[in-house]
């Protein structure tokens, strides 16, 4: 039901005019486009993270999340973190997230990013029944409303606040230029696996992943500090979202 209210904003999405955006100093003192990262900025969309063909990631010395949006409307997304399992503290689940797709900046100040369907999510949970593997990432996000403000420090710094309410970690403009991957699909998504755990917590998993068990899946290495900011999830359905 909520993807499918967001399919239909998607729609919408296309007849709202960028014009409508206010650019002024206590609102979004700089356009959007550019590369935007959180936290020490290591999580960058881009060559520098993901391999899409192979499926792969270069994974960041630290975790965080990435956004690229270019001036024709391309977004990139970049994020690496940690959360450890509510029923099972020491079972730290880590996930990694990489898509692009096409942003619309909605008249009411809202902004919807649709993915092109080449996205893809490894999800490392050590405890479950199958521990690591990358499954297909293709969700739509809306964002309620943005902010840019001037750090004193760091510079523009962009407020995201998610379809909840919630905010996104402040990210902090790394360039003005957006860094990211072709604009275009770069990954054989057909190609999959359906794998029911136990847990429920796989449903389908890419050929190439599942290949690539034979000779070991790539280990994420969780970085110094990670469990400071380990966010502890409910349910398990929030990993696979
Ligand atoms: C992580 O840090 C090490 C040591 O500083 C560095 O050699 C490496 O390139 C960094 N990795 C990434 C992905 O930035
Ligand atoms: C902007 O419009 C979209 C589509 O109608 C809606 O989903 C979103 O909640 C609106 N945003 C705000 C801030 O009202
Ligand atoms: C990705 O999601 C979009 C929007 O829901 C959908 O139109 C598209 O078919 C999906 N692509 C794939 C490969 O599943
Ligand atoms: C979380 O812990 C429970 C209880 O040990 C276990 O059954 C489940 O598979 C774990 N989930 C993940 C994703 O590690
Ligand atoms: C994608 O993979 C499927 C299944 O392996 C294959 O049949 C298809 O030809 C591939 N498509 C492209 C464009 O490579």
């Amino acid at each position: 039901m909520f993807l499918a209210s967001l399919m239909a904003l998607a729609m919408a999405a296309s007849t709202a005019s960028a014009q409508d955006i206010v650019y002024d100093s206590i609102h979004n003192v700089t356009p959007i486009v550019g590369t935007w990262s959180s936290g020490s900025q290591h999580v960058i969309p881009g060559p520098g993270f993901a391999n899409p063909a192979q499926e792969a990631f270069t994974y960041p010395n630290t975790t965080g999340v990435g956004y690229s949006f270019s001036d024709d409307g391309w977004y990139e997304l970049a994020r690496y973190r940690f959360a450890s399992n509510a029923s099972e503290p020491n079972c730290i689940i880590g996930t990694v997230i990489w898509a692009h797709g096409h942003y619309a900046l909605l008249g009411n100040g809202s902004i919807v990013l649709t993915p092109v369907g080449d996205g893809y999510q490894q999800v490392q949970a050590p405890c479950a029944a199958t521990s690591n593997f990358v499954q297909n990432y293709n969700f739509t996000e809306l964002m309620q409303s943005w902010r840019i403000f001037q750090d004193p420090t760091f510079g523009p710094k962009l407020h995201l606040f998610q379809f909840d309410g919630s905010p996104v970690a402040p990210l902090f403009q790394v360039s003005p230029d957006p860094n990211m991957l072709p604009k275009q699909t770069l990954r054989n998504v057909t190609a999959t696996v359906v794998t029911v755990t136990s847990d429920g917590l796989i449903t389908q998993e890419t050929l190439t992943s599942r290949k690539r068990k034979r000779s070991g899946a790539p280990e994420m290495q969780r970085p110094m500090g990670a469990v400071v900011g380990l966010v502890t999830l409910a349910m398990l359905s929030a990993v696979v979202l």
